[in-house]
């Protein structure tokens, strides 16, 4: 899709702020209970990493829908990604990911501009003069086809070398440019999208030592001489050999101090149990005592999918459950009840008829698309469901199947046609195929409602 078609998708959007209202009321008011309604009445933000290809996974998607309010693609920002061949940008699957997050009312961090991996090799082989050229069109080409739909970028991400010299990381920007190209990213960045939080993001900076210490100084010679820095992410990808540092919340402070927002933005701890949950608990505190650390971001929804293949360093098992790491996340942010409780509102056995719909887009042939709506019971088995799904003006159903609709207007309900019983937690669904006539918009998912 080109900037301009983003763009014009956006203005369609905008034009279905009710009904996305709708589903963010619907968010939080079922929500007492869950990661992203703590961590807002915190004044952050929790998100997670998300991944396109998982979106059609229900589960997946109902547990992300249900316990984030922001999330970060994984992989689908990345240079290889969006810019494959130079000047050729491919945002199909990054546009996935957003459009699911407004869908849902959830923000998104950018990740990542300028990083030395996945990295095409068309761009490494370029010379300086070219790479200058190519790094800056790189930025405005992402940040303009997501302008004011991102709430942090990750301008340059792992600049530095591990180790004690403190030194920068030897990458074609590094080697051909010179340390003055992190500068000019962000430079180029606050341009670009004037809105957007611009960060730098690392790794085995998340305590004191020599590579946060040259971060340190790096930032606090950026505040000193005015070039736009607004954040500074920590990963926080911890196990057994790079345990949470003691001196973690600290390490936050001082940056904090130097006038720049601090995030988590990759967190994940290897482990399993009370251990776990009790580093967990102890990133989640430190963030809260530092009024400018102003959200985190754990990399992934569940370990099956994590990048640690075969460790367990994340909050939802591979079926989903949470584990104890969720609980004392949740506990930390002063979230009310147990989860599992059968007392608590939208927990099992609470009496309470529920369901939630979500929204994925399955084919994409230019000038039409199939849309997939899964609906999930809650806690309780249900006998029917209701959910609204709203089009663009310009968009027209021409098939609907698994759903009986009605419509009024541009808002299509849709109801049961044989497939209305559900067992608790389990899920059906209904697809449908849209002529776009000129809007690439995403359609928008009001709130599913149970009987
Ligand atoms: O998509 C291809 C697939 O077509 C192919 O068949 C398969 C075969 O290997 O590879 C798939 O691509 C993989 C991609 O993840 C998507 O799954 C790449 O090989 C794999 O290298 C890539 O790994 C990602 C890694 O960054 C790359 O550096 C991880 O998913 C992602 O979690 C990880 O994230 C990074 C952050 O961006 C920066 N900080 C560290 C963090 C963890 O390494």
């Amino acid at each position: 899709m080109s900037v301009t078609m983003r763009r014009l998708s956006r203005a369609a959007i905008a034009g279905l702020v009710a009904a996305a209202a709708l589903t963010a009321a619907a968010h939080s008011a079922e929500a007492a209970d869950t990661l992203g309604s703590a961590a807002a009445g915190q004044g952050r933000y929790f998100g997670t990493a998300v991944a396109a290809n998982h979106l059609g996974e229900a589960d997946y998607a109902a547990t992300l829908d249900r316990e984030f309010s922001s999330v970060t693609p994984e992989n689908e920002m990345k240079w290889d990604a969006t810019e494959p061949s130079r000047g050729t940008f491919t945002f199909g699957s990054a546009d996935r990911i957003v459009d699911h997050a407004q869908t849902q009312g959830m923000d998104v961090r950018g990740h990542t501009l300028v990083w030395h991996s996945q990295l095409p090799s068309w761009v490494s082989s370029l010379g300086a003069s070219d790479l200058r050229t190519a790094m800056n069109d790189h930025i405005n080409g992402l940040m303009g086809h997501y302008k004011g739909e991102i709430h942090s970028w990750d301008v340059v991400n792992e600049a530095f070398q591990d180790g004690g010299s403190g030194a920068r990381r030897s990458s074609p920007f590094q080697d051909k440019l010179g340390n003055g190209f992190i500068e000019e990213a962000f430079r180029t960045a606050r341009a670009a999208d004037p809105a957007a939080k611009l960060c730098y993001n690392d790794y085995n900076t998340d305590g004191v030592n020599a590579k946060s210490n040259a971060v340190y100084a790096m930032v606090k010679d950026f505040k000193s001489r005015g070039v736009p820095i607004d954040c500074v992410g920590f990963q926080s990808h911890f196990n057994s050999n790079s345990p949470v540092p003691s001196d973690y919340r600290q390490n936050l402070q001082r940056f904090a101090d130097l006038g720049v927002d601090v995030q988590i933005t990759e967190l994940d701890i290897e482990g399993s149990g009370s251990a776990q949950a009790a580093d967990y608990a102890e990133v989640v505190e430190a963030c809260l005592a530092v009024s400018r650390c102003t959200g985190m971001t754990v990399w992934g929804v569940t370990d099956k999918y994590s990048w640690r293949s075969g460790g367990t360093p994340l909050l939802f098992d591979g079926d989903y459950n949470e584990k104890p790491a969720y609980g004392a996340v949740l506990s930390a942010l002063g979230g009310s009840g147990d989860p599992g409780d059968p007392g608590d509102p939208g927990d099992p056995g609470d009496g309470t008829l529920s369901c939630t719909a979500t929204y994925t887009r399955t084919a994409d042939w230019g000038s039409g698309y199939n849309g997939q709506v899964t609906i999930t019971a809650g806690g309780e088995p249900i006998s029917s469901w209701t959910a609204t799904v709203t089009l663009p003006a310009q968009q027209s159903v021409s098939a609907l199947w698994n759903g009986t609709p009605t419509w009024s207007g541009n808002v299509m309900t849709v109801r049961p046609s044989w497939n209305g019983t559900l067992a608790a937690g389990a899920s059906t669904g209904f697809g449908f195929t849209v002529a776009k006539n000129g809007s690439d918009a995403a359609p928008a998912v009001g709130t599913c409602t149970a009987s």
